[in-house]
């Protein structure tokens, strides 16, 4: 898949089918997340591959918005390392994260984001170190549902030329 049409198509899928994953399906959208940049090339991020349904249903309850991640038969939790880049860990996690995400829609399966959590419960939870941060889960599922593209801000209303404030000229070559 042209890597355009993937970052266009690419939607938050929160409804999925029960046909399972395989594991090397599901290493290989990670293997994705692994080949995004790094502040030094730290690398502070591991993952969590999650099948166990009492775990994902308990996660379920830990987000106020991600009620449908007990139906996704995979769930991954993405936990950053704030030791080996005090900085940039969550940022690093964020590029990560968006190459998993691409990387599943190129082999046709559905993720969301989950960003509200209480994340020491779901520590506790998964056994995550105090030290380190769990930055997301993500649900991972053959999509069920086609949802239409959320509106994006005109690309004219974000872009700036030279100095904030100044826009395109009208005779832009
Ligand atoms: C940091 C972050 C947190 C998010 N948290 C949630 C969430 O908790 N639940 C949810 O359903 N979607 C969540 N989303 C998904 C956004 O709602 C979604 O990306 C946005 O509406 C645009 O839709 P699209 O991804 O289909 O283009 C989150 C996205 C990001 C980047």
């Amino acid at each position: 898949m042209d890597v355009f049409e993937a970052i266009k198509e690419r939607r938050s899928i929160r409804k999925y089918k029960k046909e399972p994953i395989s594991d090397d399906l599901v290493l290989k959208v990670i293997e994705a997340a692994i080949w995004a940049p790094s502040s030094k090339n730290r690398q502070p991020w591991e993952f969590i591959i999650i099948r166990n349904e009492d775990t994902k249903r308990k996660l379920a309850e830990l987000a106020p918005f991600g009620w449908f991640i007990a139906e996704a038969p995979v769930v991954i939790a993405v936990v950053t390392d704030p030791r080996k880049s005090p900085a940039f860990h969550m940022v690093d996690g964020a590029c990560a994260v968006q190459n998993l995400l691409l990387a599943a829609h190129a082999l046709g399966l559905g993720t969301c984001w989950i960003g509200t959590m209480d994340r020491e419960r779901a520590k506790e939870i998964l056994g995550i170190p105090k030290d380190l941060h769990l930055l997301t889960v993500i649900p991972l599922g053959y999509p069920d549902e086609r949802p239409k593209a959320p509106h994006r801000k005109p690309l004219e209303s974000v872009v700036h030329y030279e100095r904030y404030g100044q826009r395109p000229s009208k005779n832009r070559s």
